[in-house]
C-alpha cells in the first residue's frame, strides 16, 4: 500500500507540515509506505513556467499513479489554499487522481476561513478526478506546536483526535480497495467458467 504526502507549504518551518508528518507516521506505523513531498522540492521555474517535463515532476507523476492515496495539507492564504500547491497541482495529469482515497489537511490562523477546503482545494481534487475524498482536517495555529531543541512537535489533544479519526477512515478507505487482480485466479475463472448463448 503506498501514499503519496504532498506539504503545500512554502515556509521552511511549516505547521501543515507538521500535521502532515504526524499524519505519514502513523500511516507508517501501520505498515503503509509513505512517500513525502513538498512544493519546496521543486524548482521555482518548474512550478512558474509549467514544465511538465522536469524531472522531479515526472517522479511525482510516477508516484501519483502508483499511490492508493494521497494526504495533502496546505496552509489558507488568503481564504484559500496556496498558490504554489495550486502551481503544482496545474502539473498533474486531468485523472492523476482517479481510483484514490484523498485526505485533505489545512491549518489557518483562525477559523474563520476554515471552509477554505471544501470550497476551494476540494474542487480542485475533484477535477483531478480524486474517487473518495474524506472529509479533512482543520487546525488553528494555536493547536500545532512546532519541534524545538528542547521538545519535538506537538499537537493539541483536541486536533491529535481529530487527525487520528480521520487517518482511521483513510486507513479503512486504503483497505476497502481491491488489490491487484491474480492472474492465475483469473485463468481459473476463465477456463472454468460455463459460457451460455
Ligand atoms: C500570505 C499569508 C496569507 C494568509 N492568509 C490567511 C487567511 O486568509 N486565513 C487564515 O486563517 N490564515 C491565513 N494565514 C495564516 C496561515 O494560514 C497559518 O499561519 C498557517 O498555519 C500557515 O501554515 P504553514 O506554517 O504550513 O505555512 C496566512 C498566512 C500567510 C503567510
Amino acid at each position: 500500500m503506498l501514499v503519496v504526502s504532498l506539504a503545500g507549504s512554502p515556509s521552511q518551518r511549516s505547521r501543515s507540515c507538521v500535521l502532515l508528518d504526524v499524519a505519514g507516521d502513523w500511516l507508517r506505523r501501520r505498515g503503509i509506505e509513505v512517500v513525502s513531498y513538498g512544493v519546496r522540492d521543486f524548482d521555482a521555474q518548474d512550478l512558474l513556467h509549467a514544465r511538465f517535463d522536469s524531472p522531479r515532476v515526472r517522479q511525482l507523476i510516477e508516484h501519483v499513479t502508483l499511490a492508493d492515496g494521497l494526504l495533502i495539507a496546505t496552509p489558507v492564504y488568503k481564504a484559500s489554499f496556496s498558490g504554489a500547491l495550486k502551481a503544482l497541482l496545474d502539473l498533474l495529469p486531468e485523472r492523476a487522481l482517479a481510483h484514490k482515497v484523498v485526505l485533505p489537511i489545512a491549518s489557518g490562523g483562525s477559523v474563520a476561513h476554515m471552509l477554505a477546503v471544501d470550497y476551494a482545494l476540494k474542487p480542485v481534487l475533484a477535477a483531478l478526478k480524486a474517487e473518495e475524498m474524506l472529509h479533512g482536517v482543520y487546525a488553528v495555529d494555536a493547536q500545532i506546536r512546532y519541534a524545538e531543541t528542547q521538545h519535538p512537535a506537538s499537537l493539541a489533544p483536541e486536533l491529535q483526535e481529530r487527525l487520528e479519526e480521520s487517518l482511521q477512515q483513510l486507513h479503512a478507505a486504503l483497505a476497502r480497495r481491491p488489490g491487484p487482480l491474480d492472474p492465475g485466479l483469473l485463468t481459473d475463472r476463465l477456463n472454468n467458467a460455463q459460457w451460455s448463448i
